[in-house]
């Protein structure tokens, strides 16, 4: 029988005595269950190949492709091909640096991701981890009137926008994501579709607020990513090779940790698709399409 133990935050379990690579249909509902429940998993010890990885996710839902080759497994690394690690000014770099904002999975896209499975195969020796936040617990820290005002807010959500307010260059036309012609407008306060608990729906990739200023709502949602991002909201994964760790991107965010980038660090990413029913947001030019642009930063 799997064990499954709470992790010491609002949120989160460590699975054990399973094996995800054979999983049988009673172990899968306890999963199911369970990822409800506590919103992100750790299995540790999983040893996973990419065919058993893909298999895993594949119970959730249809697996999101994160390029255009049709691979469902990717892997997110600072590691070349060729050998050696990846230089700063390397585009797939700075994508790997960006990841080390608060963010959810996919916002940026139409359809928004519902899991992610991240699974550790090559690990530096010390920093790299993955933070993750309870947004269900967040919102039910917020106080009434905080509440109140946002309960009717959306933001566009744009992964050009979030990268070049980290410093990084992302422009539209680079094939992937949505800016100029139209970033998904999502609400900030989402019900949870399997368990109907509500959370804040932020994170790096959600820009502007229509009908307010962009500096307040530049300021709200720093503000709410702030507060919102605390302990015991928090868990920070030290990964050991082959673990596993699954979250809900609907109401879990996630960041990776920095460590030495001459190091190499290898992680094998499967994601799992939004319900189209419950994560479709409209896009489209907002009413200040001419001022729909990347900020400064990524001139
Ligand atoms: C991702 C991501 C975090 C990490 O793969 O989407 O944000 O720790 N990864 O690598
Ligand atoms: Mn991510």
């Amino acid at each position: 029988m799997p064990t499954i133990t709470p992790i010491d935050a609002t949120f989160g379990a460590r699975i054990t005595d399973i094996r995800l690579g054979a999983l049988s249909d009673a172990d899968w509902k306890l999963v199911e269950a369970a990822f409800n429940e506590y919103g992100a998993l750790v299995f540790p010890e999983q040893h996973l190949t990419d065919e058993e990885h893909i298999a895993f996710c594949e119970r959730f839902g249809p697996i999101e492709l994160l390029r255009g080759d049709g691979e469902k497994a990717a892997r997110i690394s600072n590691k070349r091909a060729g050998g050696g690690v990846m230089t700063p000014e390397e585009k797939r770099f700075q994508a790997l640096r960006g990841n080390e904002g608060w963010h959810t999975d996919s916002s940026y896209m139409p359809l928004a991701a519902k899991a992610s499975a991240l699974a550790a195969e090559i690990t530096p020796p010390s920093g790299g981890e993955t933070e993750l936040a309870d947004m269900r617990a967040a919102y039910d820290a917020l106080d009434d009137a905080m509440r109140t005002r946002i309960a009717d807010l959306s933001a566009y959500h744009s992964l050009y926008q979030s990268q070049a307010k980290a410093g990084f260059t992302f422009k539209t036309g680079d094939g992937y994501g949505y800016h100029t012609e139209g970033a998904p407008l999502r609400p900030l306060v989402k019900t949870h579709p399997a368990t109907g608990r509500k959370s804040l729906f932020i994170g790096r990739h959600a820009f502007r607020i229509p009908g307010m200023e962009d500096a307040e709502a530049l300021e709200l949602l720093d503000g709410l990513l702030e507060f919102a991002c605390q302990a015991p909201r928090t868990y920070a994964h030290s990964w050991t090779p082959g673990d596993l760790m699954i979250w809900d991107n609907r109401c879990i965010l996630h960041r990776a940790c920095p460590y030495d980038y001459n190091e190499p660090r290898v992680m094998r990413h499967v994601r799992v698709a939004g319900d189209p029913a419950t994560e479709t947001a409209p896009t489209g030019r907002d009413e200040r399409a001419d001022a729909f642009q990347p900020s400064a930063a990524t001139a």
